[in-house]
């Protein structure tokens, strides 16, 4: 635990978008930065804790239920950030097919457009959480997962390439909870491919680096 740390919320400029109001998007950015006081607030009381050098048996269950929930709270933090950066106004569909994702898709799954089919398909189960595209550092491959909340089905290691929140709260505004799949295609139009790629060729320089 890192007893200095203080997490500021990220600005993202995003009105105007495709099928995702501004009045989602406000709310939604309010509970983002919820996610960010509750991480700080839980690292200020954990340290609290270990003022005295040790917990002792007493406080055992409340800094355990702390420690537990800073998984919760973190991922909240982390993922809508991943979610946010990667929508911009004007965005124009899908990414170019000479793009690393692009290749990266095909490699991965034989098509960009068995890719999306796979990762919509994940987006639309049932339940709240997210839709994630990471790149296995271990193989290079694309591969979609569930997450349940926020923090159950993260992968360690694994490097999050598109993320996309399914939470009700993404798209009730805008969206009967039946029609979540008019949600996914919007945001599947927005999405800023340029973030992508950068963040696809991060991961592979890394994974390259790594290797050597
Ligand atoms: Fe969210």
């Amino acid at each position: 635990m890192n007893y200095n740390i203080t997490y500021k919320p990220k600005q993202f400029n995003l009105s105007g978008l495709n099928g995702i109001s501004d009045k989602t998007l406000e709310m939604h950015f309010k509970l983002y930065e919820g996610y960010v006081k509750n991480t700080n607030t839980l690292n200020e009381k954990i340290a609290g804790f270990w003022k005295e050098g040790t917990v002792d048996q007493e406080e055992m269950p409340d800094y355990s239920e702390l420690t537990r929930r800073l998984g919760f709270e973190y991922n909240g933090m982390v993922l809508h950030e991943h979610y946010f950066d990667s929508m911009k106004k004007g965005a124009t569909g899908d990414p170019p097919k000479t793009s690393s994702f692009f290749k990266a898709a095909e490699r991965s799954f034989g098509g960009f457009e068995i890719w999306k089919r796979e990762f919509a398909s994940i987006g639309n189960m049932r339940g709240v959480g997210w839709a994630i595209c990471y790149e296995d550092p271990a193989t290079g491959y694309l591969s979609n997962h569930w997450i349940t909340l926020h923090e159950v089905g993260n992968v360690a290691g694994f490097i999050p390439i598109l993320v996309m929140d399914v939470w009700e709260h993404a798209f009730l505004l805008d969206y009967k909870p039946a029609d979540r799949p008019k949600y996914i295609e919007a945001f599947f139009s927005n999405v800023d491919w340029a973030v992508v790629e950068g963040r696809l060729q991060k991961a592979t320089t890394q994974r390259t680096a790594a290797s050597k």
